[in-house]
């Protein structure tokens, strides 16, 4: 175990849909200023532990502790306020908002920090003169950076992101990705969710890999060699497996 403390515990967390175990005792733990990485195939449950993190489903057992404070019954607005803010897969900003109104949703009771309206408008040079349009009007690229600001302007200690990649062009992709040192700069942990493994081993510090529900394999980018990758992502037996270097 490393002597750095864990900011974000997630412990033996098992979460259904109805029948359906979508996450099987899953447990990570996440340091300050890390930058964690989940992959896993459409359906692994990556984003059911994401939105079972900040409260939007039940977990049927497990833990989730946010610096050594149980949150696993709290209420998603109490769980903001205490830090976790989640960017939702397919960014669901408020289509009929403007571009600054849906940062002042997410600016709503937020916490004291370093992200308000006009640092976001720093961050992305092109928003501000934009801010009077309607984020329907925006590309998916420019949505994506609208949803990351609003969770940014409640000034998460962990930001969740899911699938920022998401249908979008690589060059935009690897844009908003660019923005991630800045974040970590200014104190903020983050825990994210990519279908693109390419990309998470870039950015991660660590990857766990989720198959239908469950941990296949976790370490350090250096560690995962890309067959191991592949096995745990897809779940297959893999006969010449290189030893870790
Ligand atoms: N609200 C829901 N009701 C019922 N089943 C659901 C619900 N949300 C997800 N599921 C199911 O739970 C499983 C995990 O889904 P989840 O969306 O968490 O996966 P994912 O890893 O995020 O996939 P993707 O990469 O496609 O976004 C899937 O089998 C999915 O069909
Ligand atoms: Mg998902």
């Amino acid at each position: 175990m490393s002597a750095a403390p864990a900011l974000l515990e997630v412990d033996r967390l098992t979460v259904h849909h109805g029948q359906l175990c979508a996450v099987r005792e899953v447990s990570l733990s996440v340091r300050t200023g890390e930058t964690f990485a989940i992959i896993g195939a459409n359906g692994a449950g990556k984003s059911t532990l994401l939105r079972t993190i900040v409260g939007l489903h039940r977990a049927t057992s497990g833990r989730v502790v946010l610096d050594g404070e149980d949150l696993t019954h709290a209420r998603p607005d109490a769980r903001l306020k205490a830090g976790i803010a989640l960017v939702p897969e397919g960014r669901r900003l408020f289509p009929s908002l403007t571009v600054e109104e849906n940062l002042l949703v997410g600016a709503y009771r937020a916490r004291r920090g370093p992200f308000d309206v006009a640092r976001v408008y720093e961050l992305f040079e092109w928003m501000a003169a934009r801010r009077r349009q309607r984020a329907a009007q925006l590309s998916g690229g420019e949505q994506q950076a609208v949803a990351i600001g609003r969770a940014l302007v409640a000034n998460p200690r962990v930001l969740l992101l899911d699938e920022l990649s998401l249908g979008l062009a690589p060059v935009v992709v690897q844009r908003i990705y660019a923005l991630l040192p800045e974040l970590t700069a200014a104190g903020v942990t983050v825990l994210l969710v990519e279908q693109d493994v390419g990309q998470a081993v870039r950015v991660a510090t660590r990857v766990q890999c989720l198959l239908e529900g469950s941990t296949t394999l976790t370490g350090t980018p250096a560690e995962l060699t890309r067959p191991r990758i592949e096995a745990a992502y897809f779940g297959v037996a893999h006969e010449q497996e290189p030893e870790p270097r």
